[in-house]
């Protein structure tokens, strides 16, 4: 990071300058749930490992984390299968977009990685074969990590969502005819929803993933979470898969690992500095927030903080 400029005065200025910006993307309407949401909302919240925590605009609000949630269940999945989760699913960019199904087939049903729909419909099965309640386990997995005990599912979104899941289901099934998912296609997608149903807001996310920039320990308590190999690992999946097809231009422009969802949000990790959440529900063609996007390059560049 730049020592010579005020970061706090740089989030302000830049979310003013994007806020008030044209936004070409356009709200996940394939999640009929998800259209209801006022497109105009906008939030940023940083937390760095020195214990500074600065937001801006609606980083307070929660909403709808989708696929971020596929970190956190990617890391509770390590921890109960250790290395041999690798065998489940790989560790690849796919350059395909996250509810593709081609290179499933063509790779005997071995997703290429967590991120994608289909890794982590594996990653949904394997915690349902390994936890009691894998609802109420997985939440409270999160609420202790997280200094918010009060995240929480939204049924109305899963229900959105399980209504017109046609492509998850298609990709659960032909993971499960090559034998890569071990409980019934209807209860994994099922859960999957759940997992994804998940609301949160900038604030939480930011001070939830600060673990990942802090060598696996929480901040406050100093519990290690993940040791430092695995939090390596973890980072370098979001740096390589977190944006699909669009990972290499994430690289390109912001620098750091990261994860996005298609309710807008998108968290990103400076290893021993920060992690940064940015939430604006209009999406790119890749199902990437638009502003998020531009707002984490524009944020990097000025404060010359990216892992590159
Ligand atoms: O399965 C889906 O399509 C959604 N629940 C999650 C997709 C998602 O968030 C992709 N991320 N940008």
């Amino acid at each position: 990071m730049n020592t010579n400029v005020d970061v706090n005065d740089i989030v302000q200025n830049l979310y003013e300058q994007i806020k008030n910006s044209e936004d070409k993307g356009s709200l996940a309407s394939y999640i009929p749930e998800l259209e209801n949401i006022d497109s105009t909302l906008f939030g940023v919240h940083i937390s760095t490992i020195d214990n500074s925590n600065f937001g801006v605009g609606n980083y307070y609000d929660k909403f709808s984390i989708q696929s971020i949630v596929k970190v956190l269940s990617l890391i509770m999945a390590y921890d109960l299968l250790g290395e041999e989760l690798w065998t489940r699913v790989k560790v690849e960019p796919s350059g395909t977009p996250f509810n593709s199904l081609i290179q499933l087939e063509v790779e005997n049903g071995i997703p290429r990685n967590p991120f994608i729909n289909a890794g982590a419909l594996v990653i949904a099965d394997v915690l349902l074969n390994n936890l009691k309640n894998p609802k109420e386990d997985f939440l409270n997995f999160v609420r202790n990590l997280s200094d918010s005990k009060d995240i929480a599912y939204s049924s109305k979104i899963a229900n959105s969502e399980r209504e017109v899941g046609y492509r998850n289901a298609a990709l659960c099934n032909l993971i499960k005819s090559f034998g890569n998912i071990e409980n019934e296609p209807s209860d994994v997608l099922d859960f999957y929803y759940d997992l994804c149903s998940l609301e949160m807001s900038c604030e939480e996310l930011s001070n939830l993933f600060l673990f990942l920039a802090n060598d696996g320990f929480t901040l406050t308590e100093r519990k290690q979470i993940l040791t430092r190999s695995q939090t390596k690992r973890i980072n370098a999946l979001m740096q390589t898969c977190g944006f699909y097809d669009e990972s290499g231009d994430f690289a390109f422009k912001v620098g750091l690992p990261g994860k996005s969802g298609v309710g807008g949000g998108i968290v990103a990790v400076h290893p021993k500095q920060y992690a940064i959440a940015v939430w604006s529900p209009k999406l790119n063609a890749k199902g990437n927030s638009y502003k998020g996007m531009r707002f984490l390059e524009e944020f990097t560049t000025k404060t010359e903080s990216s892992i590159f």
